[in-house]
């Protein structure tokens, strides 16, 4: 048996939330909470049903869940229609004319959609997927930039019964085609382009790229976004703008079952081919929708921006399902944070009076590095909560992210989930939750999570294990798209019948979830297991530092010796000098066990193009000296070169 993972970073922070807010929210005690979550747990049906109710079904259901594990059923016999919630549903209430979307593209030009336009829109692509012979169930890819067409035609899919699979406008031809292959689309969603730090992402072209090593598909439809020269194949490329002058804007949507399937998302596995997260339809929205409802706590004057790219499953659930059923107002912005500087996000804020902000910890790290005037530059003042998601978010992002973004007076929800878990796992309820920075709190309602040691025990309060749920959540993966066997064997292998997140994490004496990294990049240092976490956070809290990634190195001694990589801030320079100090600081703030045996001056960390940090390729580098594993999901190609050098410069 293995040791248990390590904690020896103490926070001692707390931050309730402010009186004024809590009067306000749904959940505006601990004691509201606890009552709500216990009776969650133990009559999982009860809380869940009377949520659903909350939603349009066009049939109710026999039985709320029938579970087999790992597989379940949620609203069993039960049919709906997932756009129709999310955008009929309020075309047809006072909320006929309220904003849906307000889009702001990369260049500035901005456009406001409310819910009768957003409900003409969908039906109109839906009418024009019907016309091109797209079927219920069949698989439609749709890459795209930032931009409402995304969701108009992940809309019009749901709307028609066809199973969609964004596919992040980042990735290359060659990952379009892996998706096709698995997928088997016969139809794709593009446009000629998006805007991206001034310069035009050629998505056309990468679908034609792809489709000369994949020749199922049939037909391409293309949104017209940036206006410049591409190749149309007669009788494959059709316009959208031609397509759906031709169609009616009204459309007769069909009831589905409530386990019809709704989306395929690909997420890179760690080693291997992406796996094909499949999520169906009344149990995601019911998630998705009661998650977003609590958490950001939404009323109806809100304006709500989620920064993530409809491409993960953060733009799924967190800016298309959850906000659009819930009859939210939302920004939506095309292009990069630093465009044309790192005051674009904050202008956005101002300009549109943004109340609920949501975004990630890598975000956060590069506005810390580029400084504190960018913020600072802009009113703020329309914002009432802020969110995180994507990675640990480190103590002092954290209280930057208090100071300079929330002004001292937003509560912070920071949410842990993942693409299998479809909804927000674990969070702070933000007129109730005390929270202390880099602690994801407790669970929401529903989700039985726990800590379990390597024999399926649970473990003491502040013991390190694995991060488990226990029961089933309506929102949960229902498979991996055609391999039933790697689903099994990827999450529920570990105990019989509970979910394994695959996250370290620990649960200290007041229940709070702390998330200490992926269990693969945990190091083992003289035989104490580390996690990540902890001692990059130790190394974001000294003033120097903007971000850290740590990776063990093999060691004869030690078993792994501690690697650390390094960003520094705008404002310093590396150095000798600091290079002990930062080795100190560690030492000083965890124990002597995690002071770092190397650490390099790192101009970037390579990061995958959702923003995570890439352990694997470190360790790699730091192993065998060179990268040679899959580097497909890379954001920047160059940060390696850069790598070897920075690690050459500072030994
Ligand atoms: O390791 C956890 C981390 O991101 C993983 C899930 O990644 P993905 O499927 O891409 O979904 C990201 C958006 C939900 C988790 O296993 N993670 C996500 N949120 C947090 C987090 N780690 C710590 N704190 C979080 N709030």
């Amino acid at each position: 048996m293995s040791p248990k993972i390590e904690s020896h970073l103490q926070e001692e922070r707390v931050f309730s939330p402010d009186p004024e807010f809590s009067a306000q929210a749904r959940i505006s005690s601990l004691a509201q909470y606890k009552k709500l979550y216990r009776q969650s747990i133990q009559q999982p049906d009860v809380f869940w049903s009377k949520e659903a109710s909350e939603l349009a079904w066009r049939k109710p259901w026999s039985q709320v869940l029938d579970w087999k594990a790992p597989f379940a059923k949620w609203f069993v016999g039960a049919k709906l229609n997932v756009a129709e919630n999310c955008v009929d549903r309020h075309a047809r209430s006072h909320r006929r004319n309220k904003a849906a979307i307000i889009f702001e593209g990369e260049p500035g030009d901005q456009r406001v959609i409310t819910y009768a336009q957003l409900e003409r829109e969908v039906n109109r692509f839906a009418n024009v997927l019907e016309k091109q012979g797209v079927k219920a169930k069949d698989r439609v890819l749709i890459y795209m930039p930032m931009i409402p067409e995304a969701a108009i035609a992940m809309l019009a899919c749901a709307r028609i019964g066809a199973v969609h699979s964004v596919v992040f406008g980042g990735f290359s031809a060659d990952s379009i085609v892996d998706r096709l292959e698995d997928s088997g689309a016969s139809l794709i969603v593009t446009a000629d382009g998006g805007w991206r730090r001034g310069k035009i992402v050629p998505l056309k072209e990468n679908v034609d790229a792809a489709l000369e090593k994949y020749s199922h598909v049939r037909k391409v439809i293309v949104f017209r976004r940036c206006g410049q020269p591409v190749s149309m194949t007669p009788d494959r490329d059709l316009w959208w703008h031609e397509e759906v002058e031709q169609v009616k804007s009204s459309h007769k949507a069909k009831a589905f079952d409530s386990e019809h399937p709704l989306f395929i998302l690909y997420t890179s596995g760690s080693t291997g081919k992406p796996k094909g997260i499949l999520h169906t339809s009344g149990g995601y929205l019911t998630g998705t929708y009661t998650t977003f409802k609590y958490i950001f706590d939404i009323r109806e004057e809100d304006v709500y921006w989620c920064t993530a790219d409809v491409g993960w499953i953060t733009g799924h659930s967190y800016i298309v399902y959850g906000p659009l059923a819930n009859g939210a107002t939302q920004v939506m912005y095309e292009g990069a944070p630093n465009h044309p500087d790192f005051g674009r996000f904050w202008k956005i804020i101002e300009q549109h009076g943004v109340s609920i902000f949501y975004t990630a910890p890598t975000a956060i790290r590069a506005f810390i590095k580029a400084g504190d005037h960018y913020p600072a530059n802009h009113d703020l003042s329309s914002l009432r909560l802020l969110g995180s998601v994507g990675e640990p978010i480190n103590p002092e992002a954290w209280m930057w992210y208090h100071k300079h973004i929330g002004g001292k007076r937003c509560p912070i929800v920071d949410t842990w989930w993942q693409t299998e878990t479809g909804a927000i796992m674990l969070t702070p309820l933000p007129g109730c939750t005390p929270t202390k920075p880099g602690t994801v709190t407790l669970p929401f309602f529903g989700v039985d999570a726990a800590i379990f040691d390597e024999n399926g025990k649970e473990c003491a309060p502040n013991e390190g294990g694995k991060l488990v749920i226990r029961q089933p959540w309506p929102s949960m993966a229902r498979s991996i798209y055609g391999d039933k066997a790697r689903y099994q064997k990827t999450y529920w292998s570990d105990y019989k019948g509970i979910y394994t997140a695959g996250d370290g994490a620990r649960r200290d004496q007041d229940g709070n979830f702390w998330i200490v990294g992926r269990i693969d990049d945990v190091l083992n240092v003289s035989g104490h297991r580390l996690g990540t976490a902890e001692v990059e956070s130790s190394l974001v809290a000294h003033p120097a530092v903007a971000e850290a990634a740590v990776v063990g190195r093999p060691d004869d001694l030690k078993g792994q010796a501690v690697v650390c990589f390094v960003t520094l801030k705008e404002s310093h320079q590396p150095s000798d000098d600091l290079l002990q100090a930062l080795r100190q600081h560690v030492g000083k703030s965890i124990g002597a066990i995690a002071k770092p045996d190397d650490l390099y001056f790192a101009p970037a960390l390579p990061k995958t193009r959702s923003g995570k940090i890439m352990r694997r390729l470190l360790k790699e580098l730091v192993t065998h000296g060179k990268i040679t594993g899959n580097v497909t999901t890379l954001d920047d190609v160059n940060v390696i070169a850069n790598l070897a050098a920075c690690m050459k410069s500072t030994t």
